[in-house]
């Protein structure tokens, strides 16, 4: 299968895909995919949600066969598109950390390390653990995350727990260069100064050789660190071009296939000095005393570093987190809600950071996870009360441009960015009181960036407020027209626009945060 070409010339690629095509059910999820990548480039792989690159990721690392007819090459090893394996792609050299990390939570750092490269054991077959727990505290220094080897890692940090993703990638790198590291979305769930960290990062490798692919919607790294950009539309390879001299609207141009006018919908002015909430001392478990009041139509954003409070406070306002102190007012009304489904019935909606895990259902079918009486079946204890909402699916999937072949798909099977959609969906279409949006962007390509807005301006147009989190202080600054920068569970500054800079939050943020944190970001 793996054959040698002996090709010693310089300039040839690290990693050549020919003629690659994967069709599923219903999909034909890559379409005579040809591309190639320069040893030592950054190549950044973009394209629209569903447009076939985690696809392209899992056939290079033999987790799906490629149809036949095609072949990948890594250096000097060649395999036909429909016969790469798992160890083929180890053997070749290709590293890849996957869009959902596979990272174990209960266990350690160090056994997740292990876990790369199978358990090192002595010559009478028990575990050197000494020998992996130094190995792995030389890994966390060089990849400068903030863990010991014996921490279990699900008590680290999201960003953290990629990071050790990478590490376990990267470990057996040391030295030669000669593979493909492959990152699909690294930085999706990353706050912006971690981000930094980890492009910093990347681009020391690079400069030492290491050959990088990776997969971003964020536009703006794409410009900071790839030499060059391939994109994906409908599974088709429609450009490779060199980064440098370009800017991100002609990236969005070949990404969508024609110009957007623009990504962020310019919100209506809010009108109305009536409050749509009040929250007063509020003290619920990191926050300790939060006051703030949200006006009708107005769309409030937080800032805040993770562990600030910020996620708490959306869960307590939707009645999914116990309130120890403090009062909250809901149209002048004040309301203590027992659980979720009382939030709900007031008009309260609220979407999660983590929406595959902690809002869909992996195996039911796309039309099922849109349904409104599936959310009340999620917050367990709820009753069919709403069951008459008749939600239609179909409308969901037009309007949200989320790209399925049929609403009986699996939601499983649907591309990163499109689960996100559709869980959007299933909540703007509720045209709650109260929107409560948590990373409400991640993973989701430009053109639906600008449809989920959109969407939230009309809501705000029909007199929804809302309050949203993101760790994307850019999109903060043209959305919101103010915003609160919480830390230790506070409120520790107010910006309204037009003064909100996403530089000025990125200070607030840090400049309010402990030591701890700083450390991270300085490093
Ligand atoms: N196991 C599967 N069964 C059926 N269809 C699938 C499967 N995996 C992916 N697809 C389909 O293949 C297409 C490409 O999906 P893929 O995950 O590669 O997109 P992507 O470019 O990574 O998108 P995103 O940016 O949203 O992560 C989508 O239409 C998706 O629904
Ligand atoms: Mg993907």
């Amino acid at each position: 299968m793996a054959q040698l070409h002996g090709d010693a010339q310089g300039s040839a690629p690290a990693l050549r895909v020919t003629s690659l095509s994967k069709t599923f059910p219903g999909t034909r999820a890559l379409d005579d995919v040809s591309l190639e990548v320069q040893p030592g480039h950054i190549h950044a792989l973009l394209g629209g949600n569903g447009s076939g690159k985690s696809t392209l990721i899992k056939v290079l690392a033999g987790v799906y066969h490629g149809d036949p007819g095609g072949e990948i090459t890594v250096g000097t090893a060649s395999a036909h598109s429909d016969k790469t394996s798992p160890q083929w792609a180890r053997q070749a050299g290709l590293h890849f950390v996957h869009q959902n990390p596979g990272v174990f939570p209960t266990m350690t750092v160090a056994e997740n390390m292990a876990i790369g490269r199978g358990f090192e054991t002595t010559g009478i077959g028990s575990i050197k653990w000494r020998a992996l727990k130094r190995r792995t505290a030389e890994l966390l220094e060089r990849f400068q995350i903030q863990a010991t080897p014996d921490m279990p890692v699900g008590l680290l940090r999201p960003a953290d727990r990629t990071m050790v993703a990478i590490a376990r990638a990267l470990q057996d790198q040391e030295g030669g260069h000669d593979g493909v590291l492959v990152l699909d979305e690294p930085t999706a769930s990353l706050p912006a100064s971690e981000v930094d960290v980890l492009l910093t990062a990347l681009r020391r490798y690079a400069a030492a050789g290491q050959t990088i692919i990776f997969v971003t919607h964020r536009l703006d790294e794409v410009i900071a660190i790839s030499d060059r950009v391939s994109v994906l539309r409908d599974g088709r390879h429609v450009a490779t071009i060199d980064t440098e001299g370009k800017n991100e609207m002609d990236l969005v141009e070949l990404i969508v296939g024609r110009a957007l006018d623009r990504v962020f919908p310019e919100m209506p002015p809010v009108e109305s000095e009536e409050a749509a909430l009040e929250v007063r001392g509020l003290v619920a478990g990191p926050l300790r005393g939060v006051d703030f009041t949200l006006r009708k139509g107005e769309v409030l954003g937080i800032a805040g570093l993770l562990g600030s409070g910020r996620t708490e406070l959306l869960k307590a306002l939707f009645g999914a987190y116990p309130l120890a102190a403090g009062q909250v007012l809901l149209d002048g009304q004040p309301v203590r809600f027992k659980g979720v489904e009382q939030a709900m019935d007031a008009g309260i909606a609220y979407i999660p950071e983590d929406r595959a895990a902690e809002a869909a259902f992996l195996d039911m079918s796309l039309r099922e996870n849109v349904s409104a009486s599936q959310v009340r079946h999620y917050w367990r204890g709820l009753r069919h009360r709403h069951g008459a909402e008749g939600v239609d699916a179909r409308r969901s999937i037009t309007d949200y441009m989320v790209k399925a072949h049929s609403d009986q798909q699996p939601f499983g099977t649907l591309s990163g960015g499109n689960q996100q959609k559709v869980v959007l969906a299933r909540w703007l279409r509720r045209r709650p009181k109260l929107l409560l949006l948590d990373e409400p962007t991640q993973g989701v390509d430009v053109n639906a960036r600008a449809e989920i807005y959109g969407a939230v301006r009309r809501a705000v147009e029909e007199g929804t407020s809302v309050i949203v989190v993101t760790s994307d202080f850019e999109e903060l600054s043209r959305v919101a027209d103010r915003v609160i920068v919480l830390a230790h569970g506070r409120v520790v500054a107010q910006v309204a626009a037009p003064h909100i800079e996403p530089h000025r939050l990125t200070e607030l943020a840090f400049a309010s945060a402990g030591d701890t944190t700083r450390k991270v970001a300085a490093s």
